[in-house]
């Protein structure tokens, strides 16, 4: 499988989605910093969610999270990960479904478990495969070479299958969002990009000749009040108020997000509910409401400076990268001015950057290394 790109983790985790910035590999930095901290679990907001990878290890250790992200597939990443809480018996499918439900009969309470897994093998290779709207435009036969044409077809297939599902209210919301969350990153595991989809290679990868598969994931089940937002960072703090701690991990340089995952973000979407246009040869969707001033440098420092602001969190921990678009010195003077005690601490990481994604983009590096940086201040 291709790596993902420099600024995120070296490589990509099993099932996570490849993603920019993704922390599935920094947690136990995170989690041991948490814990030199003394930072006891209590309420906390994930506010850059992205994969949820944050948000999920905090609510297994105890936290109640709240999570935000502007992106859809996001939200459904935060709704497979950190709200749902339990697995779904699949009653009313197994009813409306009678091949699925025939692979559940004489199950017993320990094997009730695996009815997620036996959904997801049906929405796998259960459902045929669809020339749908999706299958037309992020095929080769589409003209974007994204996915092989039996690949998009599959995921077109699963996805409207979803679609249907929940239109009929055959599932729960929880076992929606965890089985969508399973199509995103499923098709992510297949898509013939070099980890973004700012564009598609021109000849098959190893990753992209393999089947489509949906592996969708129990749900932690130890917070049942956790919640999703897609909503500004700013503005879900403000909403949620009194909170122990803040985790900010924002877009680090200026590439937006909204055009380097279009197509996770359609999948997320769906194309079901009125005409859909792409643009361009990489089939871009409409973004302009999802530009984050994050990727600015002009603008970067006073979103800082304005979240610190609203927040009413107690403990405040900063993810960065040393060469984000906010200077070292300002991203120290504005945790300085909002700390109760004028103090910040910063804790170091070391990890190699992935050489691929450097020379496609022809960007000139120092070095191989990259420091992941965290910062912390207490707030009040
Ligand atoms: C570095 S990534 C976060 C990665 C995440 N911690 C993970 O482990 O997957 C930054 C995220 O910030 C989101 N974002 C950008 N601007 C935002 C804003 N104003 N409010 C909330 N999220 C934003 C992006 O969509 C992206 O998912």
């Amino acid at each position: 499988m291709v790596g993902v790109p420099a600024d995120g983790v070296d490589e990509p985790a099993s099932l996570t989605m490849r993603y920019i910035g993704n922390k599935t590999k920094l947690l136990p930095f995170l989690t041991r910093v948490i814990t030199r901290l003394g930072i006891q679990p209590g309420v906390a907001h994930d506010a850059f969610a992205g994969t949820a990878a944050v948000g999920r290890a905090l609510k297994a250790t105890g936290w109640r999270v709240h999570s935000s992200d502007l992106m859809t597939y996001s939200y459904v990443m935060q709704r497979a990960y950190v709200v749902a809480s339990t697995v779904d018996q699949f009653d009313a499918l197994a009813a409306a479904v009678p091949s699925l439900g025939a692979s559940f009969a004489g199950d017993d309470s320990a094997v009730r478990q695996n009815r997620l897994a036996a959904v997801s093998r049906y929405l796998t290779t259960g459902v045929a495969p669809l020339d749908g709207f999706f299958a037309q435009n992020f095929s080769a036969a589409g003209g974007r070479m994204y996915f092989t044409d039996d690949n998009a077809r599959r995921i077109d297939a699963a996805r409207t299958t979803l679609h249907e599902w929940r239109e009929r209210a055959l599932l729960s919301d929880d076992a929606f969002y965890i089985l969508l969350a399973a199509v995103i990153e499923g098709a992510d595991r297949i898509a013939n990009t070099a980890g973004v989809y700012a564009a598609f290679i021109k000849s098959w990868q190893s990753n992209a000749l393999r089947p489509f598969t949906v592996v969708a994931e129990p749900p932690i089940d130890s917070r049942p009040d956790c919640v999703a937002h897609q909503a500004d960072a700013e503005l879900v703090a403000q909403a949620v108020g009194p909170i122990d701690l803040l985790y900010i991990d924002p877009p680090y340089n200026t590439r937006q997000y909204a055009g380097y995952y279009h197509v996770p973000e359609l999948i997320a979407r769906g194309w079901f509910s009125g005409e859909v246009s792409l643009r361009g040869k990489t089939g871009l969707i409409a973004d302009d409401d999802l530009r984050s001033a994050w990727c600015s440098r002009r603008d970067a420092p006073n979103a800082l400076r304005r979240l610190l602001d609203v927040t009413g969190a107690r403990h405040v921990l900063v993810s960065y990268n040393s060469e984000g678009v906010i200077a070292d010195a300002d991203l120290r003077a504005a945790l300085r001015d909002a700390a109760v005690d004028g103090k910040v601490r910063r804790f170091t990481k070391r990890y190699k950057r992935y050489r691929a994604d450097s020379d496609r983009e022809g960007r000139q590096y120092k070095s191989d290394e990259v420091r992941e940086l965290l910062y912390y201040a207490r707030l009040r």
